[in-house]
This record gives C-alpha cells, structure tokens and sequence, in this order.
C-alpha cells in the first residue's frame, strides 16, 4: 500500500490522547485528517490529543451540532463532523471546504460522509472497538514521504507503557 501506514493498540483515552499528540507535532497548515470508527471509538478524544500538540488552550467538544468548531493554537486547528450528513455537505458547498485546506489543521469526523471533499492526500484514521478501553487505531498517510514517524515513537513508547 502506497502512503506511511501503522495500526497501534490503546488501552486508554489518555493513551488514545497521547498519540494524537504525537501526531501534532509533525502537522502542517492544510493537513486533513480524516477520522473513521462507530461511535465511541474514540474519534473526538484523538481531536482533544491534537489540540493539546497543537498547544490549544481550553476544552475540546463535539462539534456534531456546531459542524466546525475552531481552536487557536501553534496552527488553527478546525473540527468538524459530519454526523448529519446533510448539513456536513451543505457547509463544505457553501464555502467550508475551503476550511479544508486552509490556514489550519482541520479534523473530520464521520469522513466519509463528505468524502468528495476531502484532498486526495490526507491522513487516514481509524477506530475500532476491542473490548473496554481498549481500541485499536489504524493510521494512514496517503500522501508521498513518511509523516508518522512522531506516532512510531509514540507507539514505542505506549507498548512500553503497556507491558509494565
Ligand atoms: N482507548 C480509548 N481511546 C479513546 N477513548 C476511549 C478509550 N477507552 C475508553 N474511551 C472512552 O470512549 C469514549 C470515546 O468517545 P469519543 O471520543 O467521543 O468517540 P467518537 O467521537 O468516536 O464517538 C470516551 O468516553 C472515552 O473516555
Ligand atoms: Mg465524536
């Protein structure tokens, strides 16, 4: 498969947190992230990771009602779901999208719903329940170069964790 791929196990939020965190540090104005998973999986928790890397101050919520919410912090980073498929559409047509791809960092959540949307190059990011708090992320970068090598040292650091 083309892209920097790695699956990773948390056993926690704050672990689910910690990774997103991570992944932060190597974002760039434009990135999208593109979040995938049932509810509960852990998809808004990640967002709250990214927030604190980014160096947000206050708290992170879902933004299901809002569809995007903006946090200032080292780069804008912009949340979005898109639950309500209808209305996730309705803002990316009437210029959101723009948002997409902008001065920020933007996080989908329920990406595929908009998925026509979104840059061919993006990260990738799946949640999959495995019982309790345990959760298994996959992350993808579809794009040329490696951008996961800050998650490859954070997930070393977890399993580490993990087997205290
Ligand atoms: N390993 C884990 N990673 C993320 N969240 C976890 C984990 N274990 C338990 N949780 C809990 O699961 C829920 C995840 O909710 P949320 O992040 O809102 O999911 P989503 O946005 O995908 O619906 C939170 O209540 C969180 O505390
Ligand atoms: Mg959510």
């Amino acid at each position: 498969m083309a892209g920097d791929a790695l699956e990773l196990v948390t056993t926690s939020a704050s672990d689910t947190e910690r990774v997103a965190a991570a992944l932060a540090a190597e974002l760039r104005a434009g990135d999208v992230l593109a979040l995938h998973g049932e509810l509960g999986g852990g998809k808004t928790c990640f967002v709250r990771g990214l927030a604190r890397g980014l160096g947000v101050v206050g708290d992170v919520s879902s933004p299901t009602f809002t569809l995007m919410q903006t946090y200032p912090g080292r780069i804008p980073l912009y949340h979005l779901d898109a639950w309500m498929q209808a209305r996730g559409e309705a803002f990316l047509s009437d210029g959101g999208a723009e948002w997409l791809t902008g001065e920020g960092v933007a996080a989908v959540e329920w990406a595929d719903r908009v998925k026509e949307w979104l840059p061919a190059e993006r990260f990738e990011v799946s949640f999959g329940h495995l019982g309790g708090e345990r959760r298994r992320l996959a992350l993808r970068w579809t794009g040329a170069g490696e951008r996961l090598a800050a998650v490859r040292r954070a997930q070393a650091a977890l399993e580490s964790d993990q087997k205290r």
